[in-house]
């Protein structure tokens, strides 16, 4: 079991500098996140877990806490025009059937889920009404259209706990993800565990490597200035390990979806976090 963690010498730095934020406890909007709570039972290597919040440096940290310093709320209101805008056969706009965007608060926290025998996420989702429903042309799964109005309706569940389900028919993609995150794949040969779960807390070039949480997403990086989907970072995650990356919407990626999900049950939803 693994008990020391650097958060705690973080702490020791952050109270000596004399700051105001205390870079232990966020909120935002002056609502209080959970950005730490006891690992769920199925973890069988983890006490506790953490947002990626808490790794980052106190001025990334600081850009979470106020929607005006939230550099993706510019991406949310692009968003927010985009569920307004008329597309397709149909002629049909989001909200010409969904009124209210604030009617998918809850949505969030339960994804990836099963559907007719099939795990589908957020993405998914929006685009079986774009097709289905509307006549329109599908979204790129990590473009920009997709990630505005995921992030605009992942918002909605902001401060929720995570709680996907794992058992029943969503126990086969829950085993698959498992099994996905402790392969050791590319030419480093390492799997997602050996950084995210042996190696949390740790520096790694200049970056301080976090559990690897998917509570924040999409994530707003410093790096890209862009939003960034969960299977966006996978990939880049695989990408640096020397790795071929699994396809973004496909079912390895769907299924250690489900599987992150489940190593952050009880974070609140952060979407959408900033991260560097
Ligand atoms: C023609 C009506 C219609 C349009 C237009 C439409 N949807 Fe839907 N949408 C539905 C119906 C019906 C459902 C399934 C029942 C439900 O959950 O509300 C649904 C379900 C969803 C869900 C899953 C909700 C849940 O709780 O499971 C999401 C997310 C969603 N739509 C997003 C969108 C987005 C984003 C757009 C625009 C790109 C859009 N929809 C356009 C009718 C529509
Ligand atoms: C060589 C180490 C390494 C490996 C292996 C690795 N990652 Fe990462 N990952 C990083 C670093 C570094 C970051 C950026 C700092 C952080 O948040 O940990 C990161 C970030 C992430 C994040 C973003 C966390 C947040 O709070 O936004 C996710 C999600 C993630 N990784 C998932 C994965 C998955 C899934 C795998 C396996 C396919 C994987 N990583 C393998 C190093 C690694």
């Amino acid at each position: 079991m693994r008990t020391t963690f650097s958060i705690a010498t973080a702490l020791i730095l952050a109270a000596g500098t004399g700051l105001a934020q205390d870079s232990n406890s966020l909120s935002i909007e002056g609502e209080p996140m959970v950005t730490e709570v006891a690992a769920p039972a199925h973890m069988e290597n983890v006490d506790t877990i953490y947002s990626g919040w808490r790794f980052r440096s106190q001025e990334t940290q600081a850009l979470e806490t106020d929607d005006f310093e939230n550099p993706a709320m510019v991406f949310v209101d692009k968003g927010i025009d985009l569920f307004d805008k008329v597309e397709g056969s149909e002629g049909k706009a989001c909200s010409s059937c969904h009124e209210d965007v604030a009617d998918f608060a809850g949505l969030r926290t339960t994804l990836p889920r099963v559907e007719d025998g099939e795990l589908v996420t957020m993405e998914n989702l929006v685009n079986e009404c774009r097709t289905e429903r509307m006549g329109a042309e599908p979204w790129k799964w990590s473009g920009g259209q997709m990630t505005a109005v995921t992030a605009l309706i992942g918002l909605q569940s902001r401060g929720m706990p995570v709680n996907v389900a794992i058992d029943g028919e969503a126990a086969p993609f829950w085993e698959k993800g498992k099994e996905l995150y402790y392969t050791k794949v590319g030419q480093l040969q390492m799997a997602c565990s050996n950084c995210h779960e042996d190696n949390y807390g740790v520096m790694i070039r200049a970056d301080h490597l976090s559990q690897g949480q998917i509570n924040g997403f999409p994530t707003y990086r410093l790096k890209n200035a862009k939003l960034n989907s969960a299977h966006g970072r996978f990939k880049g995650c695989m990408k640096n390990i020397r790795a071929t990356p699994y396809k973004e919407g496909g079912e390895e990626f769907l299924a250690l979806e489900l599987y992150l999900a489940s190593r952050g049950q009880g974070l609140s939803v952060e979407t959408p976090s900033v991260r560097n």
